[in-house]
């Protein structure tokens, strides 16, 4: 489908995809039957973005913190997501999405990495959407990798070295951050990349968020005034916004 021309669209949308847990439980289905469908909505918000012309597409999948659940939930979302790598990459590779998966792998299983890599270097070709799967992340993990990667090079530690340290450096910030199931809060994600991201929150539980949901969330982010830290004045006579560049020239908003 071609993309609509319409100004001031999103350019990279990140999401919290939060709520599969309790969407199972209001249908009396084991918390994994949530999970599965939360698969399902993403495959089908893949698709939304790459129709809606959207550059880039991060999702939250798994966090630092959700070991801490039971260990039957973790191995399940583990399985399921190794399903999910194999059986999608196809559909993915037809439709021109770039994947990567961010996040600390050292923890996972060697097949788990392996799958990871092949997935990756099996889409690395492809121009369109790039999709970031966020999978044992955390914003202080990245943020603490990073500062370690740029005192192992001996390179003072400046935002901008810090910026091109971290584990999102090949997409630029995230404009809007949508999250799911009610909650109003970060819970670890994007912590550095989100400082100037549009929020938005929705009660819809992650596996009933489909296409108008998401048209929401971009109608709703198409209506704000991003300033960037300069006056509403400022912005009606330059008329586009300023959004700060770590490597000191003011760059133009998209
Ligand atoms: C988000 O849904 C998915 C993961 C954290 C893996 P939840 O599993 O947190 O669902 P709720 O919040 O319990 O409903
Ligand atoms: C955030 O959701 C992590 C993911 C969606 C992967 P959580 O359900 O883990 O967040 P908290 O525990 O409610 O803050
Ligand atoms: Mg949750």
């Amino acid at each position: 489908m071609a993309s609509p021309v319409l100004s001031n669209m999103p350019h990279h949308v990140a999401i919290v995809m939060d709520g599969n847990g309790r969407w199972a439980g209001k249908r009396f289905l084991p918390r994994i039957a949530g999970h599965k469908q939360g698969v399902t909505a993403l495959r089908r918000c893949v698709k939304a973005c790459v129709a809606r012309g959207i550059g880039v597409l991060t999702v939250f999948a798994f966090s630092s913190e959700n070991w801490n659940r039971p260990a039957e939930e973790v191995s399940g979302l583990m399985d399921l997501l190794a399903r999910a790598v194999t059986s999608e990459v196809a559909e993915l590779k037809q439709n021109g999405v770039q994947l990567h998966f961010v996040g600390d792998r050292h923890r996972l299983s060697a097949a788990m990495q392996l799958a990871f890599s092949e997935a990756e270097a099996s889409t690395s070709l492809n121009a369109g959407l790039v999709l970031n799967i966020c999978f044992n992340y955390g914003g202080r993990w990245d943020i603490a990798q990073a500062a370690q990667k740029v005192a192992d090079s001996g390179q003072p530690i400046t935002e901008l070295a810090l910026d091109r340290a971290l584990a999102l450096a090949h997409v630029p910030d995230p404009d809007l951050l949508i999250r799911t199931g009610g909650e109003l809060r970060i819970s670890n994600f994007l912590l550095w990349q989100a400082a100037y991201a549009e929020l938005h929150f929705t009660d819809k539980l992650w596996p009933e968020f489909d296409d108008a949901a998401l048209d929401d969330a971009i109608a709703v982010f198409r209506s704000r005034e991003r300033r960037f830290g300069q006056t509403s004045a400022q912005l009606s006579n330059d008329s586009e916004a300023l959004a700060p560049d770590l490597a000191g020239q003011p760059k133009k908003v998209a």
